[in-house]
């Protein structure tokens, strides 16, 4: 593609002059000339050529003052200037307003030409290091993902301790794009760490005690415990209820947003009480796994936390994941989602067999038993957060019992 020109000259004769000039090239097209600054930082703005040609002696106003408005106008155009003689000052001037470069008149066609092409070929050049830039950071930030559900025993720490695994398990083999951490922030009975079998030297207790004197990335990846078996890393909850205390919500949004600028996926494990952390967690997630099971208290809690939770954060956040889906209870899934007033995203069975025998040996069921049907569904999930293919279709086989949900939410 051409490069863009404006040719900018008060004088006519060398404006016509350099339009000639330039229109010679096939390489550069004249898109537009005018004689006075204003008129040219107005034509930059609605033309945004590649490439203003400045005449160092353009006024109303002047040189300076229109390479100074070339940025906000148009701010991937280049500006050349076109001064008389050597005057250090004004080159001066010139580049630090954010010329690109000046030449001395008369201008050899070669040296104009070539410096067109090489201004041009670095504003490219700078363009796509900062595409690069952005694509990183957003790279960068990672999603957060937070379990929770208003009550006890729902499978939070189940399916976030396995959650968590799978991703890390998944991202194994390129570690180098990102990785997974998991945080429990059941601040005063957290129980991730049997769940995954950890000895952890730190837990988030120490982290607050360092918190006031500031946080960084180096010093949060200190104190995670690494599950060595998926490469996970978790960030422990203290050992006894009495630290929770010390934990402030300041340090956990710390804690938490300098997790997210390192890791790929956060995922936060909660407890059903909301305190300020809780909520603090809740915040900082782009998406809100709302756990239930399939009883009518839990479900009432459920319906009651996601009033709460939809006038805080918008719908698309909050996610409902039914646990022990295929439960005996004459309770359907089409029930549920009709009570609710949302879909179930994700349904996890029930499996007594494998669940309780991984919870005790504290091997999480997705590596210790990933062919069961509970397994498949989590690494499932894992893999379509991770937007690659799943190997079996998510939806389980509703219960056709009605009846009870309409008695209570009619
Ligand atoms: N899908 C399931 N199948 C069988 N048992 C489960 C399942 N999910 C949870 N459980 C049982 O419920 C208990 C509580 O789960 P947990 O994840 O600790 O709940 P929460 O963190 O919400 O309090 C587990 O120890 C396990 O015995
Ligand atoms: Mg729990």
């Amino acid at each position: 593609m051409a490069i863009t020109a404006l040719i900018a000259d008060s004088k006519s004769v060398s404006r016509q002059e350099l339009v000639g000039l330039l229109g010679r090239d096939r390489a550069i097209e004249v898109i537009g000339d005018s004689r006075e600054g204003q008129e040219t930082i107005e034509m930059a703005r609605s033309l945004r050529p590649n490439v203003v040609l400045l005449d160092g002696g353009i006024t109303s106003p002047d040189a300076v003052t229109v390479v100074e408005n070339m940025q906000l106008a148009s701010s991937e155009t280049a500006v050349i200037v076109l001064i008389d003689g050597v005057n250090i000052d004004l080159v001066r001037r010139l580049m630090r307003a954010g010329a690109r470069d000046c030449l001395v008149k008369p201008v050899g066609v070669d040296d104009l030409l070539n410096t067109i092409r090489s201004v041009h070929h670095q504003m490219q050049k700078q363009r796509a290091a900062l595409d690069a830039g952005n694509a990183d950071a957003q790279m960068a930030s990672g999603q957060m993902i937070a379990v929770y559900s208003p009550q006890g025993g729902a499978g939070k720490s189940i399916l976030a301790a396995n959650l968590g695994v799978a991703l890390a398990k998944a991202m194994g083999a390129d570690q180098s794009k990102g990785r997974v951490a998991l945080v429990d922030l059941n601040l005063q009975f957290g129980d991730i760490d049997l769940m995954l079998n950890l000895s952890p030297d730190n837990t988030i207790a120490g982290l607050a005690q360092k918190s006031s004197s500031g946080l960084d990335a180096e010093l949060v990846e200190q104190y995670l415990t690494v599950h060595e078996e998926s490469g996970l890393r978790v960030l422990v909850a203290p050992s006894t209820p009495q630290h929770a205390e010390s934990i402030t919500v300041y340090t956990v949004e710390q804690v938490l947003d300098i997790l997210r600028g390192s890791y790929q996926f956060v995922i936060v494990d909660t407890p059903s009480q909301l305190q300020d952390t809780t909520l603090a967690a809740l915040d900082a997630s782009s998406m809100i796994l709302l756990t239930a099971t399939l009883d009518l208290l839990a479900l009432h809690k459920t319906r009651i936390a996601l009033d709460m939770l939809r006038q805080l954060y918008v719908p698309e956040k909050i996610q409902v994941v039914l646990n022990r889906a295929n439960s005996d209870t004459g309770i359907s899934i089409e029930e549920v989602e009709e009570s609710l007033g949302v879909p179930v995203r994700l349904q996890i069975p029930s499996d007594g067999r494998t669940v309780v025998p991984s919870v005790n040996e504290g091997k999480p069921f997705v590596l210790s038993a990933s062919q069961t049907p509970i397994a498949r569904r989590v690494n499932d999930f894992a893999l379509e957060l991770l937007g690659r293919e799943t190997s079996s279709k998510n939806g389980d086989q509703a219960n056709k019992n009605v009846g009870f949900l309409k008695k209570l939410f009619g």
